[in-house]
């Protein structure tokens, strides 16, 4: 009887725990004598993070807005996806607090049928496999096309106190992979933009590079190509592109590096362009919303006091405001040099191109790829 008792509650602490994720799984994994396959490497997994900021953020309002709901928390999710019985593609009611992204979140009904994804730009990708349920939440939720609404009929190089930094938010992996297919970053206009990133036939959707269910990059799912790959550091130095993006003369340096070069450099022309077009120093700041800020003393670095919400950078110009954007969205996603390394190149070219136009920038040393 005993043991009848604790199997049960094991199975209702399980339940639970698979469903909503979070404290409830703690109280599983104490007591549990089923081994349900995959629960230890989820456990281990950001998804199962239940006490960090993606979880947390709205604990003092006591429920996860409809807006947000998508893809913070379990239940949210599903009522996107329609699994909760309401129309796919919206979230209709807040909902609770305190949920990870839990097994049923990507394990329901119509998860195993959803076979497109509709990102921010509008834009519907379809036939796909089950990375459509990772591209679901990893699609950010801006885009070329929600930057140029806010932009039309505003002059390029005049600031006005209607205009407001957009940002991608975190970790867009699924528009990165799709490139121009999804338009994630900021497309100038004329311009062509690489489209999905194939990478390799057999290595092309999220799982295969991301392993089941700790949904971290391992090691083995790329040395029997990538030689040189022995530690996750390593990741940083694949090379195949023949393109010198940076124009210093060494390609064989990593992918990841010829990225940090030009977004490095595209940080310094933001700075140069609103300290001496604008008049006003911008200085940027990953950790802090939203991320561009007024540099008051005018050193280029975010000192004590200037990452502060209400001192957020207020004087952008259209031109300002796109170099801004695609350095976030490069920022924000920290594997864009495998996710597709052409098209985030080009955006940093484009974005140093169009200020070049504005401030003294060597364009003739750098490559489009
Ligand atoms: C389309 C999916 C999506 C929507 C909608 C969404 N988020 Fe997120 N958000 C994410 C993902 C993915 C991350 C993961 C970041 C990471 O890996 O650290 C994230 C991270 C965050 C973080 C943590 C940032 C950090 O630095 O750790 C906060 C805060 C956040 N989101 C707030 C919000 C708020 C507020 C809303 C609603 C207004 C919202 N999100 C809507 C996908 C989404
Ligand atoms: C973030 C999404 C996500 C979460 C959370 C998740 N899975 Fe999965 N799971 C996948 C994907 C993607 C696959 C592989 C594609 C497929 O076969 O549908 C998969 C495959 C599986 C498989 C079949 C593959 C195999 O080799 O065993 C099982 C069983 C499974 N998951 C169980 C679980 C359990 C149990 C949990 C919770 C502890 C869980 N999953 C959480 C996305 C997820
Ligand atoms: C329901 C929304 C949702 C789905 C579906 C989802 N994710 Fe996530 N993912 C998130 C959120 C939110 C975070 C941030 C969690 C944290 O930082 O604790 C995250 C974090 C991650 C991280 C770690 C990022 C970091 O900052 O450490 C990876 C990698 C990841 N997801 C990959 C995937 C893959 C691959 C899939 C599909 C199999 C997937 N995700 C499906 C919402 C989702
Ligand atoms: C070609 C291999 C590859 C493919 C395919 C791939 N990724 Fe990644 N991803 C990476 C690498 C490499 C990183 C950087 C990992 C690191 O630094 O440990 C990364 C990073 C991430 C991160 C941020 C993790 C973190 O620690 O901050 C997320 C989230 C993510 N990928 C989601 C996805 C999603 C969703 C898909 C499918 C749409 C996908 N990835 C497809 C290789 C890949
Ligand atoms: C089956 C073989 C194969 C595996 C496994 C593989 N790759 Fe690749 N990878 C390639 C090929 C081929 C290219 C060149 C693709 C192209 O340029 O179109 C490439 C390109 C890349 C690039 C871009 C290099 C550049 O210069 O543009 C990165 C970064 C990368 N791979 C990382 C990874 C990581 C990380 C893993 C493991 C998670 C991995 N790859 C696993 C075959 C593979």
């Amino acid at each position: 009887m005993i043991c009848r008792n604790s199997l049960a509650s094991t199975m209702i602490a399980a339940g639970t725990a698979l469903l909503f994720g979070g404290f409830a799984f703690e109280a599983a994994a104490q007591s549990a004598p089923l081994e349900i396959p995959w629960v230890k490497e989820w456990a281990s997994s950001a998804h199962a993070r239940y006490t960090e900021e993606p979880f947390t953020h709205w604990d003092a309002e006591g429920a996860v807005p409809p807006a947000c709901a998508q893809c913070h928390t379990t239940t949210g999710f599903q009522d996107y996806i329609g699994e909760d019985g309401s129309p796919a593609g919206s979230v209709e009611k807040p909902h609770l607090i305190g949920q990870a992204i839990a097994c049923v979140a990507c394990h329901n009904a119509a998860t195993r049928t959803l076979a497109s994804v509709t990102f921010p730009s509008g834009i519907t990708i379809d036939n796909l496999g089950p990375e459509a349920i990772c591209m679901t939440c990893h699609q950010g939720r801006e885009s070329t096309v929600s930057m140029n609404k806010m932009l039309d009929g505003f002059d390029e190089d005049v600031v006005s106190d209607k205009l407001r930094f957009r940002n991608i938010h975190y970790r867009a992996a699924g528009a990165t992979r799709y490139g121009t297919e999804a338009k994630g970053g900021y497309e100038y206009g004329g311009k062509t933009y690489a489209g999905f990133h194939l990478h390799h036939k057999d290595r092309t959707v999220c799982t295969d590079c991301h392993t089941l269910h700790t949904f971290r990059v391992d090691v083995v799912n790329c040395a029997s190509c990538h030689g040189d790959v022995k530690k996750p550091a390593d990741f940083r130095s694949v090379r195949k592109s023949a393109v010198d993006s940076n124009g210093n003369g060494d390609v064989k340096e990593g992918i990841a590096v010829e990225i940090d070069d030009l977004h490095g450099r595209l940080n310094a022309a933001i700075q140069a362009y609103a300290g001496k077009v604008i008049g006003q120093p911008i200085v940027y700041d990953s950790h802090s919303y939203p991320y561009f800020f007024a540099d008051k003393n005018g050193n280029g670095k975010s000192d004590e006091g200037e990452a502060i919400y209400p001192n957020r950078y207020k004087s952008w110009t259209p031109r300002l405001l796109k170099a801004a954007y695609n350095y976030q969205f490069v920022a924000k996603d920290p594997g864009a040099y495998a996710h597709n390394p052409a098209y985030v190149l080009q955006l940093l070219y484009d974005s140093l191109e169009s200020l070049s136009g504005k401030i003294d920038i060597d364009m003739a040393a750098l490559k489009r790829p």
